[in-house]
């Protein structure tokens, strides 16, 4: 038994609890599904414009943005605290709409630090995550909704998808150092497409330019 013992690592010490560090707002945040917003942190918002490239049908996207520029999708978030064993959390709202038949979507990112994973949260509305292993390329399409949980794990390049009527609001859970990196997605984007078929979502492969 000693012996097994002794092949044991012991835990890391974690670092003393930065309680006292951290404002009292960012312990406790309100929000409203109306809103989406968390507490009065700042939102993020993007507009149709901001996703030039990001719609499989260009024609269809340069067709709706001579018809106006919409919001389609806004994040606040609430970073307490970074180090090692911290989370940040994000809460976005996006839109319901299509361009072409492919659903209103986000950029897309990978984190910084690629081994982070991250649980998504579904508070309300109807969609999907776009999950893409960034060395295999293998994807899965996973829904998104009131009263479900999707985990992205590490390496894993995460889209969020409206494939309902009404807005998608969710809270995104993830490790303080993260980080966040668009430039891969920006790149190449996501190797396949969310389009609506028959009525329903479906996954199918980007067509080649
Ligand atoms: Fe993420």
């Amino acid at each position: 038994m000693s012996q097994i013992r002794d092949n044991i690592k012991p835990a890391q010490v974690p670092p003393p609890c930065p309680l006292a560090a951290i404002a009292r707002d960012d312990l406790f945040v309100h929000y409203t599904l109306e809103s989406a917003r968390l507490g009065n942190r700042p939102m993020v918002e993007r507009r149709l414009a901001d996703l030039r490239g990001c719609f499989a049908d260009e024609a269809a996207f340069e067709a709706a943005l001579r018809q106006g520029n919409p919001l389609l999708y806004s994040v606040s978030s609430v970073e307490p605290a970074a180090g090692d064993g911290q989370l940040h959390y994000g809460l976005g709202i996006l839109q319901p709409g299509k361009i072409g038949a492919e659903y209103y979507l986000t950029k897309g990112h990978l984190h910084a630090h690629r081994p982070a994973a991250e649980i998504y949260v579904g508070l309300a509305g109807e969609g999907a995550m776009l999950l893409e292993d960034e060395a295999t390329g293998e994807s899965r399409l996973v829904p998104l909704r009131t009263h479900s949980v999707v985990y992205v794990p590490g390496h894993t390049a995460h889209r969020t998808v409206n494939t309902g009527a009404a807005p998608l609001v969710y809270l995104g859970i993830y490790p303080s150092n993260a980080g966040h990196d668009y430039a891969p997605v920006a790149k190449n984007n996501f190797r396949h497409v969310v389009i609506e078929r028959d009525g329903k979502p479906m996954l199918v492969p980007r067509e080649k330019k």
